[in-house]
């Protein structure tokens, strides 16, 4: 870096507040441990795009070894296809006219795959084959406990199965699921045991990913939060403190009382995610001050009850916050500030951002 552009070079802490910082070594250390367990253990790595957004991340998982993304949504895919990525999972059912087209507009210049649970995805994806003039792989996406999508029982797979390969303008790559399980194995065998040759069974999810090589029958791995990592993710022991790579800085902006501060991120900026299940209260980890809780929010207020903190933040004060769930504060910001040893390296649009359809 020539020494006119090091001088320019800017502090995080002289980025006006609030905004969401990551750190691209711990990024960095994350993408390469997960890969290299993937590695290890024989498994195809296929990141959520959803905790990051951005093109150039994905890039770098791709390069790092992952065989492909996955994007909950097409316009997220669209993004990714316009940046250079090749291979991606829509882990989401596609239904309607709509979503045949922008689907087969993407598979007439890359590899696209498609989750379906349903008939009526199924002949949105396989519309969008036919338009492509190209098959579409498809994923049968099943139940592994979280009663979310997913088909519930062997039979209903067995058939959707049996539409899929019958269906022109569809190929059958496998199963998928979300999040892997004990129950993910016992469902995959008795696919197996049907006599479906199964290429792909995705399973997905950081917490467990440290276990995903025991579930048998599972050969992808779709993990999203891992990069960043959250308070979630430390709360069940999937990742440590120095392991999460995106804070949110804030500035207490008010200290009506001894025992309340308010910071300038109220929900916009944090979201009003709480930790699902969890026994940590509030909306959030003030590094500095773990025994203080972000108890209340408005849309711009982040209220702080210090009554149990026996260090106090003063007003003005710039204060790190360690958001519950990652992925939905990326969702909410522009853009994020990547930083290496607390100096800004770019600040970068979350491209792919607001993108629900
Ligand atoms: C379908 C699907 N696959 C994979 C993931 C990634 O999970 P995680 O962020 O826990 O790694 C998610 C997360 O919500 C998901 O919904």
């Amino acid at each position: 870096m020539s020494e006119a552009l090091a001088q320019e070079r800017q502090a995080v802490t002289e980025i006006d507040t609030p905004v969401p910082v990551i750190d691209l070594d711990i990024v960095e250390r994350n993408l390469v441990r997960m890969q290299g367990y993937a590695d290890r253990h024989g498994l195809a790595l296929r990141p959520h795009i959803k905790t990051h957004k951005l093109p150039r991340l994905a890039l770098r998982q791709v390069e790092l070894g992952a065989v492909g993304i996955t994007c909950q949504k097409l316009g997220e895919a669209e993004v990714m296809a316009d940046a250079g990525l090749d291979d991606i999972l829509i882990s989401y059912p596609l239904i309607g006219r709509e979503k045949a087209r922008r689907l087969a507009a993407l598979a007439r210049r890359i590899t696209m795959r498609a989750a379906i649970d349903n008939p009526l995805a199924l002949e949105t994806v396989a519309l969008a084959g036919r338009e492509a003039g190209r098959p579409i792989g498809v994923l049968v996406e099943f139940d592994s406990g979280m009663h979310r999508t997913g088909v519930t029982s062997v039979e209903a797979a067995l058939a959707l199965i049996a539409q899929v390969k019958a269906a022109d303008g569809l190929g059958f790559d496998g199963l998928m699921t979300y999040p892997s399980s004990a129950a993910t194995t016992d469902f995959v065998r008795a696919v197996r045991d049907a006599g479906i040759d199964l290429p792909i069974v995705s399973g997905g999810g950081t917490p467990g990913a440290a276990h995903a090589h025991e579930i048998a029958g599972v050969t992808e791995m779709r993990v999203g939060t891992y990069i960043y990592n959250d308070r979630t993710l430390v709360e069940v022991g999937a990742a440590t403190l120095d392991d999460c790579a995106l804070h949110v800085h804030a500035t207490v902006v008010s200290r009506p009382t001894e025992d309340r501060a308010i910071l300038d991120c109220g929900s916009k900026t944090l979201s009003s995610d709480l930790i699902p299940r969890g026994v940590s209260a509030g909306y959030g980890l003030l590094l500095d001050y773990p025994d203080a809780l972000i108890d209340r929010l408005s849309e711009e207020h982040g209220m702080v009850d210090l009554s149990r903190s026996a260090k106090k933040p003063a007003l003005g004060e710039r204060l790190r916050v360690l958001p519950n769930h990652v992925c939905v504060v990326t969702n909410l910001h522009d853009e994020v500030v990547a930083s290496r040893g607390g100096m800004v390296e770019g600040i970068w649009p979350v491209v792919a951002r607001g993108l629900t359809r």
